[in-house]
C-alpha cells in the first residue's frame, strides 16, 4: 500500500473510512499492543499553529503507542518568527528525515500550499475547513452506539458557521446515508447548511452534537449572556428530558460548560463526550497506520 496524506474526508473512499474504523476498533481490543513494523525508525513531527489539547496529545499518545519517534514543533521558538513560510518550514522537516507530519493551522486549506511536500501529512484541523480525525472519531462513536449510519438522525447545534467539525461530519455522514440537521443562532447559519427548529429537532435526533462558540474565528453574539445562550440555543435539562430514550449527546470539545450545554449534562447518562476523546486516540492510531501505507488489519469474515 502507498503512503497517503489524510487532509479532508474526500481523501478517503467509504471503504477506506470503514477500514480505519475497523482498525481503530481492533486497537481497542485485539491489537492494543500492536506497533508499526520498524516503528523505531519512523520520525514524526506535530506542528500545531493553533492551541489544542485533545487532538495534539491524542496524536502524541497514538504515535508513542505505535512506537514512533515523535517531536513537537514550537512555532514561537522557530524560524517562523523570522518570516519563514509554512511551505519552507514543512520542507525543512522533509529535508532532515521526518517521515510523517501532523499539522493544525488556522488558515482554511493551508495544505494547498504544501503540494511540493513528498511525505504524508495528516490534517489536524484547518481553519473552519476540515477536521478529518475529529470526523472519524465521531463516526466511530456513532457506529459503536447504533451499529450503522443509515437513517441515523444527527442534529448539529451552535456555531456552525465557524466549525470545521460540522463541515467534515456533514460530508461524511451524508455519504453514509445519515440525516443531518443544523440549528443555532441565525447569524451562524452557513451556506448549504440550512437551520431547522431546535426544539422540534431535539425530539427527532438520535445524536445531538453541540458545538463550541469559536470566538477565535470572530464568532460573537454580543447581545446574549451565557445563560441566555444556554436557554435559547443550548442543551438544557428540559431539552435533555425531551431527547429520545436511546439518543446520545456528543461534543467535539473543549466544552464551555453552562453555555452550549448545562454543566450537569456533560457527564450524564446520554453523554458520549469523554468516550469521543478515547476514540480519538484509537482513530488516530489507525490514521497514522493508513498514512504510512500499512495494510488494514484483516477484518472479520474476510480471512
Ligand atoms: N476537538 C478538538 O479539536 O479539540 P482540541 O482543539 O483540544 O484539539
Amino acid at each position: 500500500m502507498n503512503k497517503k496524506s489524510l487532509l479532508t474526508m474526500k481523501d478517503l473512499t467509504n471503504e477506506e473510512i470503514l477500514e480505519i474504523l475497523d482498525d481503530a476498533k481492533a486497537f481497542s481490543y485485539s491489537h492494543s499492543d500492536w506497533q508499526l513494523p520498524e516503528s523505531a525508525q519512523v520520525l514524526t513531527a506535530n506542528l500545531f499553529f493553533e492551541p489544542s489539547t485533545r487532538t495534539h496529545y491524542s496524536f502524541v499518545s497514538a504515535e508513542k503507542q505505535l512506537g514512533l519517534k515523535t517531536v513537537d514543533f514550537q512555532a514561537e521558538s522557530s524560524s517562523i518568527t523570522k518570516g519563514e513560510t509554512l511551505y519552507d518550514t514543512v520542507k525543512v522537516f522533509e529535508s532532515v528525515g521526518y517521515q510523517l507530519l501532523v499539522i493544525r493551522h488556522p488558515q482554511d486549506e493551508y495544505f494547498n500550499e504544501l503540494k511540493g511536500i513528498n511525505i504524508p501529512i495528516i490534517n489536524a484541523g484547518d481553519g473552519k475547513g476540515n477536521h478529518p480525525s475529529q470526523c472519524l472519531l465521531d463516526l466511530l462513536t456513532i457506529y459503536q452506539e447504533f451499529g450503522h449510519f443509515d437513517g441515523i438522525n444527527v442534529l448539529i447545534c451552535g456555531d456552525v458557521a465557524h466549525s470545521r467539525v460540522a463541515a467534515s461530519d456533514k460530508e461524511a455522514l451524508e455519504r453514509f446515508n445519515a440525516n443531518v440537521r443544523f440549528s443555532g443562532p441565525k447569524e451562524w447559519e452557513r451556506e448549504g447548511y440550512p437551520f431547522s427548529d431546535f426544539d422540534e429537532s431535539i425530539e427527532w435526533a438520535d445524536v445531538v452534537m453541540l458545538l463550541r462558540i469559536q470566538k477565535e474565528r470572530g464568532a460573537t453574539l454580543q447581545s446574549l449572556s451565557d445563560d441566555e445562550y444556554l436557554s435559547q440555543y443550548g442543551l438544557t435539562k428540559e431539552r435533555y428530558n425531551r431527547m429520545k430514550d436511546h439518543a446520545i449527546i456528543m461534543h467535539p470539545a473543549p466544552v464551555n460548560r453552562g453555555v452550549e450545554i448545562d454543566t450537569d449534562l456533560v457527564e450524564s447518562e446520554k453523554s458520549r463526550i469523554f468516550k469521543q476523546m478515547h476514540n480519538g486516540m484509537l482513530v488516530r492510531k489507525a490514521m497514522i497506520k493508513k498514512a504510512l501505507g500499512v495494510a488494514p488489519f484483516v477484518r472479520e469474515g474476510q480471512e
